[in-house]
């Protein structure tokens, strides 16, 4: 049955994914794809612990749940103009990076003082679609029947995204490694997924953890963003906390909605800013119950400290050393580095 996509004429922007009241919902729901059982039986696999099992699949280690996603998302993603790809490795402020975007894109639709939008109310990832896991969970024609702008996520690398996405904007946002792996450890306790802290170390040092290699992962929107600026924007988390309000500015510009002289008069900038930080969202109904996916996040665990530099709490200096040269070798030469 043909499914009836909500009325949502009236919004500009992007429309909170949750929001969309789904009709036939019974019917859009396709089996999980088994199209490419053979291909995944057939790639490296790496048992990481309790349930989890990682495939590489052209140079990168996946879940091996995504693999058949992503194989059905090659074959039948249709980019859209006007479509835009937020993409981060995980714990590296994709929460962050989906709420900034979805506000200021939203912002004509839902200034970000209304006491009704939808950020005070959902949580970050409510709002913005995770694209792989729609194909993983056979959820496809969600994406399909959403209404343009579509603001959509991904944790895949550059290489892995399909070919249509290429000329539509990009942001990606990475995070100083060591950082990003001491919350990826605290992330999985919460969830009851018990890995050691050496344990996600080590799979991080090998390249081996979910979306690995790290990086490979910030090389492939690095270079893109250099070859295709104005289709792809870098940024860095550390940068970000330093100036959000700076980065929402970024953001409009890059996503050709820049801020009127009148929305800068009236602080709209700066409101977004505030409706994003960290305390605020802790804060909001939205994040203080409910979860998410396959292992039940909470959407608390999302919001933990925020800082920069947690990994001294976690790490002994050898380790720290062990990380730094790991990276910066793999990055030589490239422009990008971690260390400096
Ligand atoms: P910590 O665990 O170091 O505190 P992701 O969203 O990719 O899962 O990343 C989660 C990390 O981003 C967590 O880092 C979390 O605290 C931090 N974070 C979430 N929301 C944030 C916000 N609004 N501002 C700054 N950092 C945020």
């Amino acid at each position: 049955m043909a499914m009836t996509a909500p009325d949502t004429s009236c919004l500009v922007g992007p429309v909170a994914f949750k929001d969309l009241n789904w009709k036939d919902e019974g019917e859009m729901v396709i089996t999980p794809p088994d199209e490419s059982a053979d291909i995944v039986s057939s790639l490296p696999s790496n048992i990481t612990g309790p349930n989890i099992q990682l495939r590489q699949y052209q140079g990168v280690w996946l879940l091996g749940t995504v693999v058949p996603g992503l194989v059905s998302l090659h074959r039948r993603f249709r980019s859209r103009p006007g479509d835009v790809l937020l993409a981060s490795p995980a714990k590296s402020g994709t929460t962050w990076i989906k709420a900034l975007t979805f506000a200021t894109m939203a912002r004509s639709s839902y200034p970000p003082s209304a006491p009704d939008h939808p950020l005070r109310r959902l949580n970050p990832h409510e709002c913005v679609p995770y694209m792989e896991d729609l194909f993983v969970d056979g959820h496809e024609a969600k994406l399909e029947a959403l209404p343009s702008p579509r603001l959509m996520h991904t944790h895949l690398h550059y290489s892995l995204l399909p070919r249509s996405l290429a000329n539509c904007k990009t942001v990606f946002v990475c995070r100083e490694p060591k950082d990003m792996i001491v919350s990826l450890w605290h992330y999985l306790h919460r969830a009851g997924v018990n890995f050691s802290f050496s344990e996600v170390f080590e799979l991080t040092c090998d390249g081996k953890n979910p979306n690995g290699p790290f990086w490979d992962h910030v090389l492939g929107y690095w270079s893109a963003s250099k070859v295709r600026p104005e289709g792809v924007l870098f940024l860095r988390y550390e940068k970000m906390l330093v100036d959000p309000v700076g980065t929402v500015r970024e953001l409009a510009r890059f996503l050709d909605v820049p801020f009127s002289a009148a929305e800068e008069m009236a602080e709209l900038p700066m409101e977004i800013g505030k409706l994003c930080s960290i305390d605020i969202m802790r804060g909001l109904q939205g994040n203080k119950t409910g979860s998410i996916g396959q292992f039940k996040f909470a959407h608390q665990s999302f919001f933990r400290k925020g800082v920069v530099g947690d990994w001294v709490n976690h790490m002994t200096p050898e380790m720290a050393r062990r990380m730094d040269a790991i990276v910066e070798e793999k990055l030589r030469g490239s422009g990008l580095t971690f260390t400096s």
